[in-house]
């Protein structure tokens, strides 16, 4: 089955190739920290967003969507070069960055269940649901890291991201099931 949604067509080939950096990016951050635990979670980080890749791809292959070159090509050279900059950046950006990008990770897949929705299709509902849950939870990961640090109150006025603001309405202690998790992350 095919469908004609270009926007839904665009996120799914998007998140494909942007899990792939953020996969290469968190190689570089996990080898860059010097604290195992650190470097434990941050690995583990790094295998949830191949295990999105692989599903992802498979959603695409249900409707025959092929995998843009140019977004492979671009994410690549994106997560590389925000792998290799973790070893000179300090310690506060990685964990920073990796936060904000996380935040805005939460929504693109509850916007793919949307437009999935609007299709009448509701078979992605769960899977996700569970990637927008589990981009969350890396969020909150690396927030926590860094709630404590003096930079953050400043960086958080600059980007817009931090301890009071995220990238979107998900809140982990008040978690809405996935039947009602349409109020999430609507425009
Ligand atoms: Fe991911
Ligand atoms: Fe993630």
């Amino acid at each position: 089955m095919k469908i004609s949604d270009k926007e839904l067509i665009d996120l799914l080939q998007k998140a494909y190739s942007a899990e792939k950096a953020a996969a290469f990016a968190y190689q570089g951050h996990a080898g860059s920290v010097k604290s195992a635990g650190e470097q434990a979670a941050i690995r583990q980080i790094e295998i949830d967003e191949w295990n999105h890749r692989k599903e992802v791809l498979a959603i695409m292959q249900e409707y025959e969507i092929p995998v843009s070159r140019y977004y492979e090509f671009r994410f690549q050279v994106v997560g590389k070069v925000i792998s290799g900059s973790c070893y000179v950046i300090g310690w506060f950006m990685p964990f920073y960055f990796a936060g904000s990008l996380e935040s805005g990770n939460v929504c693109e897949y509850f916007r793919m269940k949307h437009h999935f929705n609007a299709l009448g299709i509701r078979r992605h509902d769960s899977i996700l649901y569970e990637m927008g849950m589990k981009e969350k939870e890396h969020e909150v990961y690396f927030l926590k890291g860094i709630e404590n640090s003096k930079l953050l109150p400043f960086f958080e006025k600059l980007f817009n991201w931090g301890a009071r603001k995220s990238f979107n309405n998900v809140n982990l202690d008040e978690k809405y099931p996935v039947e009602e998790s349409d109020v999430y992350c609507k425009k």
